[in-house]
C-alpha cells in the first residue's frame, strides 16, 4: 500500500454492486501489483496498451506485477483514434483469448482514452464480460474516460456508436505518468478538467484560472487537486445517472459542437478530441450568449482561460478547410446525442451553470455556425 510520504487521495464511485474506487497519487504505477492483487481470482492478467505507452511505461507495470507474483501478457496496439475500430477490437479479443483470459480473469487497460474505451469494450464482450482495471495515462483519461464505465469503438457512421456500459473494478491514477505526455495532449486533457468547472463548479473554474500554470508546470499538489475534483464531480454525476438518461448528459458540454468538428476534421491530429471539446465549450458559451441565456462577457472569460493554456476556441484555429454550416449540422444530427429527431444541446446560464435542452431551433444553430465561420 502507499508509502506514507506519497501524496494520494481516493474517490469513491458509488454504484451499488458495481461500486469502485479511484486512487489518485504520484508513483502509483510502482504499487500496481499489490493494489491489483486483491481483485484477482488467480495471479494472471492481460494488459492492453498502445505502442507509445508501452515504450514508456509497460516495463514498470510488468515489473510491479512480477513483484506481486502476477503473470502478465501484453497486447500492444497502434497509438491513435483509428485503433478504436472493429479491426482492432477483433485483434484485441483474439489476443486476449490467446493469452488464456477466462471468464473470471482481469484485463488491465494501460493507456489513454482510446485504449481505455477499446479494452473496456473488449472486457465487456469477451466471454460475455470479464473484469477490467483502468490505469489511465493521459490527463483526459485520468479525469474523464477511465471513470464511469462508458466503453466502445467508432463506426464509419460516427464516433463511439458501438459500445457498452461496463464499469471497471478499480481506477489507478498515477500523475507521474503525465510527465511523458506531450504538451499538446496535456492541454487537450485539460479541456475536460475545465469542463467540470464550467458545467457545475464556478469556484473550481476560478481556482483553475489561478492554478493552471502550476498544473502545467508539473506541480504535484495542483495536479492531484485538479484530478481529484474532476473525478469527484464525474463520480457524483455517474452515480446519479449511470446510463445517461438525464443529468449525465451535462458531461457532454462542448461535445455536440465538438464531435461535429472532430468528425469534420477526420478524427486526425488536425484536431484532438480535447481540442474539439475546447472549441465546442467556447461555442456553447457564445451560442448561449447569442440566445441571451447568459450574461455578455462570460464567453470571453472562458475563451481567455482556454487560450491561456494553448487550447483552440474558434473554428479559425483548426488548420485546413471545414465544411459549411449545413454540413456541420448534418454531422450533429448523425451524432448519437439526437433523440427523437431533436438535437440535444448543453447550454449555460453562466460559468458553472450548464443545463440540458432539446429546445433549440435549427435555424438559430445554422445562423450561429454561419457567424462563427465568418469570424463575426
Ligand atoms: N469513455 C468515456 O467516457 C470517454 C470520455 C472522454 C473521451 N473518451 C474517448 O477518449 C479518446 C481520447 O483519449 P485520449 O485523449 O487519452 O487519447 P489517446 O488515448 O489517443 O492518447 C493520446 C496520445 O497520447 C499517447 N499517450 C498516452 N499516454 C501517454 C503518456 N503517458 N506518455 C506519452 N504518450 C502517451 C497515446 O499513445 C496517444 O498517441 C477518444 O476516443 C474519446 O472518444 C471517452
Amino acid at each position: 500500500m502507499p508509502k506514507p510520504d506519497t501524496p494520494s487521495t481516493t474517490v469513491a464511485v458509488d454504484l451499488g454492486a458495481r461500486s469502485y474506487e479511484i486512487a489518485i497519487g504520484a508513483g502509483l504505477l510502482a504499487q500496481a501489483g499489490e493494489r491489483i492483487k486483491p481483485f484477482l481470482k488467480r495471479p494472471l492478467v492481460a494488459i492492453v496498451t498502445d505502442s507509445n505507452v508501452a515504450a514508456r511505461h509497460l516495463d514498470h507495470l510488468q515489473e510491479s506485477l512480477r513483484k506481486a507474483d502476477i503473470r502478465a501478457r501484453a497486447i500492444v496496439l497502434p497509438a491513435g483514434e483509428a485503433t478504436k475500430s472493429y479491426q482492432h477490437l477483433a485483434e484485441t479479443c483474439d489476443g486476449l483469448l490467446s493469452a488464456g483470459i477466462e471468464r473470471r480473469d482481469m484485463i488491465i487497460a494501460l493507456g489513454g482514452g482510446v485504449i481505455g474505451d477499446l479494452a473496456g469494450f473488449a472486457a465487456a464482450i469477451l466471454r460475455r464480460g470479464v473484469d477490467f482495471i483502468q490505469i489511465p495515462t493521459t490527463l483526459l483519461a485520468q479525469v474523464d474516460s477511465s471513470v464511469g464505465g462508458k466503453t466502445g469503438i467508432n463506426s464509419p457512421h460516427g464516433k463511439n456508436l458501438i459500445g457498452a456500459f461496463h464499469q471497471p473494478k478499480s481506477v489507478l491514477i498515477d500523475i507521474a505518468l503525465l510527465d511523458t505526455l506531450p504538451k499538446r495532449e496535456l492541454a487537450a486533457g485539460y479541456a475536460e478538467v475545465a469542463k467540470y468547472g464550467l458545467l457545475g463548479d464556478a469556484p473550481f473554474f476560478s481556482w483553475l484560472e489561478g492554478n493552471a500554470p502550476a498544473l502545467f508546470a508539473g506541480d504535484a499538489q495542483a495536479r492531484i487537486k485538479a484530478i481529484t475534483t474532476s473525478c469527484e464531480m464525474k463520480a457524483r454525476i455517474v452515480a446519479e445517472d449511470e446510463t445517461e438518461t438525464g443529468v449525465r448528459a451535462l458531461l457532454n458540454l462542448g461535445h455536440t459542437f465538438g464531435h461535429a468538428l472532430e468528425a469534420a476534421a477526420g478524427y486526425s491530429s488536425r484536431l484532438l478530441h480535447g481540442e474539439a471539446v475546447a472549441i465546442g465549450m467556447a461555442q456553447a458559451f457564445r451560442f448561449s450568449e447569442r440566445q441571451k441565456l447568459c450574461a455578455q462577457g462570460t464567453a470571453a472569460r472562458v475563451e481567455a482561460h482556454l487560450t491561456s493554456v494553448g487550447l483552440p476556441t474558434r473554428l479559425g484555429d483548426i488548420p485546413g478547410d471545414l465544411p459549411g454550416p449545413e454540413k456541420l449540422l448534418d454531422i450533429m444530427r448523425q451524432d448519437k446525442k439526437e433523440v427523437a429527431g431533436k438535437l440535444t444541446f448543453i447550454l449555460v446560464r453562466g460559468i458553472g451553470e450548464a443545463f440540458i435542452t432539446r429546445d433549440v431551433a435549427e435555424e438559430d444553430v445554422l445562423a450561429f455556425l454561419a457567424e462563427e465561420q465568418t469570424g463575426e
